[in-house]
């Protein structure tokens, strides 16, 4: 009689899994609250632009926050998958989140985009130290890291490209 081989993790596979977990974790959750906090300030940006830019500012503001829910989905899915958890309740993002704060109110087109670019260049600081951090710890979060990075970075361009001369 022949049993079956036993499938267990290694301790040296445990405390590697462990440390993929926590790197991403580390990285990924401050990515994941910056997301958020655009998705927030984007929507209440498209809300209140004015002017003759407004329509198509307007629009480009729904696809920027679109793209940051869909981004911060995919960062918050990989440390969930890992094992760990993910602290992105409403107070926590205002708390620790890294984008600067927005005026309230109306405001003309030209200001909405200066305000939307200054969010996406905070968010892009933490994308990309999340894309240094994760390098020796887990290139499977790194890759999430740089395809938010390469997104945003485009989002900033069509945006910052209304304002250039
Ligand atoms: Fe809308």
């Amino acid at each position: 009689m022949t049993t079956a081989p036993k499938i267990t993790e290694a301790p040296s596979d445990l405390a590697a899994s462990h440390e993929i977990a926590a790197g991403a974790a580390q990285f990924l959750s401050p990515v994941v609250r910056d997301l958020e906090a655009l998705v927030v300030n984007g929507k209440h940006l498209h809300w209140h632009v004015r002017g003759v830019g407004f329509q198509q500012i307007h629009e480009l503001l729904d696809g920027v926050v679109a793209h940051a829910q869909e981004y911060a989905d995919t960062a918050a899915e990989r440390i969930i998958a890992l094992g760990l958890p993910v602290d992105s309740r409403i107070g926590t993002v205002a708390e620790k989140s890294s984008l600067p704060e927005i005026a309230d109110g109306f405001q003309p087109w030209e200001q909405t985009v200066a305000a939307v670019v200054g969010q996406i260049d905070a968010a892009l600081v933490t994308v990309r130290e999340a894309i240094k951090g994760l390098d020796d710890i887990d290139l499977s979060s790194q890759d999430i890291a740089i395809a938010i990075e390469q997104g945003l970075t485009k989002d900033r361009w069509l945006l910052q490209a209304h304002l250039a001369s």
